[in-house]
């Protein structure tokens, strides 16, 4: 199947996964855009060409892809198209997450050519995973997207390949975090982290404060504060800190399916 362009699509909040994704698609030799849903959720469907090659990363939250991102991902269909599924993690694990992408996409009509485990910087506890994507992995994600788009291209719809993926059916429950940044002193008003919060969970006219049963834990809000006001604390968070740096202190290495 010859592949004229690439879509982008990812599920970014704290930016590993766009960095994941826009180093996939510097592997490409097609040309790409790209489409981040936590700031442009998908509201109705959108359906890309078969000739085009889907993109797909999205975090890792709980072992799953998150429940926002999936609403979204239901909306994107794929006549019959190629896709790369990938799983951007925290350096503790990917559990049912990848299985779980590569059947919303299915669902969708893409064929799953290829597909991904990408680790990155914990979002909600940066010092796991710190730093990454580094070069290793920017190394690593290029040779995936040279083997995706080959993938793409050999892509038989009447025989697409069949990925044997780790993760298993029924999916592990989905677990909220219940941990949530708040914001200190050094707040001045200015409204970008309830503009960016996907799940209105911050009040623009009381921004320090963070409505915990909205709340998804993604860390937008931190990512965009322009002073630094906003981030996990307490010693509930503390504590927590503690115990998953010593669990995920030991390195994961990315890791590749094709069919
Ligand atoms: C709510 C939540 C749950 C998470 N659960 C996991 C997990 O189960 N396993 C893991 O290794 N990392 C986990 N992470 C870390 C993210 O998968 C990782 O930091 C990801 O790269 C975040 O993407 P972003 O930087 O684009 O927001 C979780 C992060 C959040 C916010
Ligand atoms: S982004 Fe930061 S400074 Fe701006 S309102 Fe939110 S907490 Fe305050
Ligand atoms: S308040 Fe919670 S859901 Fe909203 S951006 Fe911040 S971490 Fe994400």
């Amino acid at each position: 199947m010859k592949i004229k362009s690439a879509q982008l699509i990812y599920f970014s909040a704290a930016g590993t996964t766009e960095r994941t994704a826009c180093l996939i698609g510097e592997g490409l030799a097609l040309p790409t855009q790209g489409r981040n849903l936590l700031r442009q959720p998908l509201t109705e469907e959108w359906a890309l060409p078969a000739d085009c090659l889907a993109v797909v990363c999205v975090p890792v939250y709980a072992g799953r892809v998150p429940a926002l991102c999936a609403e979204s991902l239901r909306r994107l269909k794929g006549e019959g198209g190629p896709a790369l599924a990938v799983a951007v993690y925290g350096n503790r694990d990917f559990d049912d997450c990848l299985v779980e992408l590569s059947d919303l996409l299915e669902a969708g009509g893409f064929h799953t050519v290829g597909a991904a485990a990408a680790v990155a910087q914990h979002s909600i506890f940066p010092t796991v995973g710190q730093g990454r994507p580094d070069g290793e992995d920017a190394a690593f994600l290029a040779r995936f997207a040279a083997g995706g788009e080959a993938a793409a291209e050999a892509l038989d719809p009447a025989a697409p390949p069949a990925l044997h993926l780790p993760g298993g059916r029924p999916y592990r429950e989905a677990r909220s975090v219940p941990l949530h940044p708040s914001g200190d002193r050094r707040c001045t008003g200015c409204g970008a982290c309830a503009a960016v919060c996907p799940a209105g969970a911050i009040d623009p006219a009381a921004p320090k404060e963070t409505d915990g049963e909205r709340c998804i834990a993604c860390a937008a809000c931190i990512a965009v504060c322009p002073t630094g006001a906003r981030a996990f604390r307490g010693p509930a968070y503390r504590l927590a800190q503690k115990g998953f740096e010593k669990k995920c202190a030991a390195r994961r290495e990315p890791v590749a399916f094709f069919g």
